[in-house]
């Protein structure tokens, strides 16, 4: 798999910097949003572990802080030699500013592993047509 050098260094940097003490599971997550710009997230644990929030979470919030809103693509990176898959909540806030088309690459800390679209990783998804509109 080819990932670009920034991404792959960006990658390595936040996996470094994942907090993840009761685990030791480090993920680190990019997202690129639609603009080009890149957002960055690592895993952060809690001693009360349901409050830890997950790499992919801490990217999106990211971009949305930003004022940005739409993913391009995705990179998901694991401190492990097997690749990172995003767990379903993960998946679930992706397609929340996601096209199901996007690519999501998962990824063993050597930078080996696999693409899969949103759609794959979600079918069926719930979203926000779902909802009638306030
Ligand atoms: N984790 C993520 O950061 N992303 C995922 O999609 C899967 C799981 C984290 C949460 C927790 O800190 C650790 O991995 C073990 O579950």
């Amino acid at each position: 798999m080819s990932i670009p050098p920034e991404i792959l260094e960006l990658l390595h940097r936040l996996l470094e910097r994942a907090y993840a003490p009761y685990s030791d599971y480090h993920v680190a997550a990019v997202v690129r949003s639609s603009s080009g710009k890149l957002y960055g997230g690592t895993n952060v644990e809690n001693a009360a572990y349901p409050l830890s929030r997950c790499a992919e979470q801490g990217a999106v919030l990211q971009m949305v802080a930003a004022g940005e809103r739409e993913i391009a693509e995705v990179w998901v990176m694991a401190k492990d030699s097997r690749p990172a898959t995003p767990c379903g909540g993960c998946r679930q806030v992706l397609s929340e500013f996601a096209a199901p088309s996007t690519l999501v690459h998962c990824l063993s800390q050597a930078g080996q592993g696999r693409t899969l679209s949103l759609e794959e990783l979600l079918p069926h998804a719930f979203g926000p047509k779902y909802l009638h509109p306030k």
